[in-house]
């Protein structure tokens, strides 16, 4: 069972987007996908159209005593299952502040037959739930704005990581691009030699991301020839490969 993390330290950067599409993706290819909604904003949730509730409550899923079989929700996707949001994540905060640090992981022990590869989609934050996730998971996806203050939230990351001793890959890859824009080319160019580690594939802007909210799918479902499930696409080969 593999273990990957939409995160970021930065908001609005798509991780939720790039969670739900490259699950879909994975799940196109045949893998058993499990998407984690960590996020109260449960925007993940929405998209796959589950009710963000952790059946038995968070404190039940947290001591390793949930019911999986009733936690975890069928989506309308082959393959992709979602374990959704929970209403009170300060909850889970706290509880995970008392655990282990790979206690997420730990959490998933009995079902990690079940599953190939599990997706987390993170909230936007520097927590206790962060620093359990980064000792968790095999590697953290970082989507990147091309912009300035998005590689800096890049760099406070690593330096967070170096500071506390976490040995988590980071896998940046771009997304919100927009190759009309000069900043965006030339922060784009800079990339290769200060994050050798990235992934090459970029994910333009593009209004198919925005409708995932109305369409309530991934893009691939509604347009899938767009440029943006063909970007998806080619991201998730690219990450297979990485992870192979
Ligand atoms: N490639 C894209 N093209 C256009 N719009 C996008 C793209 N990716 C994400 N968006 C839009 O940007 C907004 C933020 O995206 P998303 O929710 O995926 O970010 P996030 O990092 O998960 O945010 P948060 O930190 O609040 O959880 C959404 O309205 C989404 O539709
Ligand atoms: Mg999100």
């Amino acid at each position: 069972m593999r273990m990957l993390a939409l995160y970021s330290i930065k908001g609005g950067v798509g991780k939720t987007a790039s969670s739900v599409n490259l699950a879909a993706e994975a799940a196109r290819a045949g893998l058993r996908v499990l998407l984690w909604d960590l996020d109260p904003q449960a925007a993940t949730s929405f998209y796959l159209r589950v009710k963000p509730r952790i059946r038995g409550g968070v404190g039940k899923l947290v001591k390793g005593k949930a019911s999986f079989d009733k936690v975890i929700r069928a989506t309308q996707i082959d393959g992709l299952e979602l374990l959704p949001a929970a209403q009170v994540s300060r909850e889970m905060d706290a509880r995970l502040a008392k655990r282990g640090a790979s206690h997420l992981r730990q959490i998933l022990t009995p079902i990690r037959d079940d599953y190939d590869l599990v997706i987390l989609d993170c909230p936007p934050s520097l927590s206790h739930l962060s620093e359990n996730i980064f000792s968790s998971v095999d590697a953290l996806l970082v989507p990147m704005v091309p912009t300035v203050l998005s590689l800096r939230t890049l760099e406070q990351l690593d330096d967070f990581l170096d500071d506390h001793d976490i040995a988590c890959p980071r896998w940046p890859f771009v997304t919100l691009a927009d190759r009309r824009r000069t900043l965006h080319r030339e922060v784009m160019a800079a990339l290769p030699e200060r994050w050798p580690l990235r992934l090459s594939t970029t994910i333009p802007a593009a209004s198919a991301v925005e409708r995932m909210g109305l369409e309530r799918a991934p893009v691939r479902d509604f347009a899938p020839r767009s440029a943006a499930a063909r970007a998806y696409a080619a991201l998730w080969r690219e990450l297979d490969q990485r992870l192979n």
